[in-house]
């Protein structure tokens, strides 16, 4: 699909809602999305694979807002969580508990009680304490654990070190050797039922051969377990298919899904999907207003446009070096081009949105920071005790808020201060400021 962001009559529109109409009532920073792009992705996802169709779970921490996730739920998605918050959010959103698989190497007690007595679809269980600690819950609770092995199958997924996950050195999953020998102990504890297979090598993926040799390590592993009569339901490929940010190519999903499918055709076997960036990261920008100019005044200095977004917004190009487009929303400033960094107001110099960026941009403009819709405001914090950004959801010519602006007061709602003190008030004296 085209993009739902485009520029119409010298301005940017999201769908058919203007942006600047939506920083007028919303104020800024805020990040804004567009319905029917995570609808389109949706679809698009589902189609390529014609009539083999995978079962969805959205990656939740992509993107938690309870909107964006009642809108997969209405589609018929199911969700890949990592903790109890995101559990209560999916439930919240009227996620079907029977289509949730729970990742993550720390899942505790607790979070493991919560999602048994649910119960959930599957547990994608990942080291050999955790598989213990699920038969010992399980047991407590008089429950069966639906589980699947997360394998780490080794495998180099070319992306950023930090959201490479399927290497060895990683801490996610098990290895092929214990976790055949993990699925022979499940097949005879009755706390626990077999239910599939899971990898998820990593995010932002660029090319298909990491993924079909992760597919091919678990197929190996699904036939030395059918010798064994052990059978496993499932094949959960995780997530990672990379988008376009800058100028490389949009994961070709037709692709994916007609080689996965070739690999599956002669198999009973249900493909499970986890992908988070792929639905949303495009279907999102953050608008940001600019509120000073910093021009170098010497030639060893740099040109700094000082905008009302900063790294606790939007933390992917400080914690990534990651590139996320900028374009002024409004054609109208005059000024010539020059090279900026966009800043924050954070008290930190890896405090950027971008850097070195051509711009025509004059102090009051409207920017908007393109891509923000996946790891956007679901990384955000207080740092700084900033209130985090306001999020708009648009569907066609209407625009609704669907997470207010916080405010100081939220923020300090969680906090109190010691109970007051004499003694240590009467040791002070009074000009030193004692209470
Ligand atoms: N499944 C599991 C078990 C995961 O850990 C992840 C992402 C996904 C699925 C979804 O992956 P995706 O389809 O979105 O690539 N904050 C980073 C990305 C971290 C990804 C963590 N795991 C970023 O902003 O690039």
């Amino acid at each position: 699909m085209t993009s739902p962001f485009r520029q119409r009559d010298g301005e940017l529109h999201v769908e058919s809602v203007a942006a600047t109409r939506i920083a007028e009532q919303f104020g800024t920073p805020t990040y804004v999305y567009s319905r029917a792009y995570f609808e389109n992705r949706y679809r698009r996802l589902l189609d390529a694979f014609g009539d083999r169709p995978p079962a969805i779970r959205y990656a939740v921490k992509a993107n938690s807002n309870l909107a964006v996730l009642d809108l997969f739920a209405r589609l018929g998605s199911g969700f890949d969580i990592v903790s109890g918050g995101e559990l209560e959010r999916v439930l919240q959103a009227g996620g079907d508990p029977a289509r949730i698989v729970f990742s993550g190497v720390g899942k505790t007690g607790e979070e493991l009680d919560f999602a048994l007595k649910l119960p959930i679809e599957c547990f994608n269980v990942e080291s050999e304490a955790e598989f213990d600690r699920l038969i010992e819950h399980a047991g407590r609770l008089g429950r069966t654990a639906p589980i699947s092995i997360r394998v780490n199958p080794d495998i180099d997924a070319n992306t950023h070190p930090y959201i490479s996950t399927g290497l060895k050195e990683n801490k996610f999953g098990v290895p092929v050797g214990l976790a055949l020998r993990l699925y022979r102990r499940a097949h005879v504890t009755p706390e626990l039922e077999i239910t599939g297979i899971d990898c998820h090598i990593g995010s932002q993926i660029a090319d298909l051969k990491p993924l079909m040799d992760a597919l091919e390590t678990l197929l190996s592993m699904v036939d030395t377990l059918a010798a064994e009569a052990i059978e496993i339901r499932h094949i959960d490929l995780g997530g990672g298919l990379g988008v376009r940010y800058r100028n490389e190519p949009d994961f070709d999903v037709e692709a994916y899904a007609a080689a996965i499918r070739k690999r599956l055709a002669d198999r009973p076997l249900q493909l499970m999907l986890e992908p988070g960036r792929f639905l949303v990261a495009n279907g999102g920008i953050l608008l940001t207003r600019v509120e000073y100019l910093k021009p170098a005044s010497a030639p060893e200095q740099r040109n700094f446009a000082i905008v009302d977004a900063a790294m606790n917004d939007l933390i992917r190009p400080t914690l990534y070096q990651a590139w996320h487009d900028v374009e002024r929303v409004a054609d109208a400033s005059d000024a010539t081009e020059t090279r900026w960094d966009l800043v924050g107001p954070i008290c930190e110099s890896g405090d950027f949105l971008c850097r070195d960026r051509p711009l025509r941009l004059a102090a009051g403009d409207l920017l908007c920071v393109r891509s923000a819709g996946a790891y956007g405001f679901a990384q955000s914090s207080n740092y700084n005790s900033r209130n985090r950004a306001a999020e708009v959801l648009v569907d066609g010519d209407a625009s609704y808020l669907i997470r207010r602006r916080e405010t100081p007061r939220d923020q300090l709602a969680l906090e109190s201060v010691l109970p007051a003190d004499p003694a240590a008030t009467r040791s002070l004296p009074k000009d030193a400021g004692g209470r």
